[in-house]
């Protein structure tokens, strides 16, 4: 009996849209502090130290990678001259709110 009262106490996860509302404000929060700086608030990476650079614009739809999720968590785990690289003052699961707010950030642009 005590058996399957536990099993049936397993780890219920989130549904889908709480995660990702969760997911999303985490990584705003991280977004504002360590990336706006160059790639400005909106995306667009208008800003002093990074306009030079095409890709610093995240929300044009064009990426030096594919766009999907998982380059853009390459991108912030090993970083690209001039940009620094996360790995190590970011937790994993910080990379991965950050990159879902960058998807979030450009798809929002394209609307
Ligand atoms: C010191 C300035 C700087 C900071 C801080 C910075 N970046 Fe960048 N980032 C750049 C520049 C410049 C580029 C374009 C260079 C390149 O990769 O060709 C870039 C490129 C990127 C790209 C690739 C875009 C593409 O077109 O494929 C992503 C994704 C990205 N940054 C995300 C982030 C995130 C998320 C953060 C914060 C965790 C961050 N960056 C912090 C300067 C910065």
């Amino acid at each position: 009996m005590a058996l399957s009262i536990l099993a049936s106490c397993r780890d219920d996860r989130l549904p889908e849209g709480d995660g990702r509302t969760r997911a999303l404000a985490a990584g705003r929060r991280i977004y504002e502090k360590k990336c706006a700086s160059c790639h400005a608030m909106t995306g667009d990476g208008k800003t002093v130290s990074a306009s030079r650079f095409p890709y610093a614009n995240l929300v044009d739809g064009k990426w030096r990678s594919d766009g999907t999720a998982g380059s853009i968590e390459q991108q912030i785990r090993k970083g690209h001259d001039p940009m620094p690289k996360f790995e190590g003052k970011l937790t994993d699961q910080e990379i991965r709110d950050t990159a879902a707010y960058v998807l979030e950030l450009s798809r929002r642009r394209a609307r």
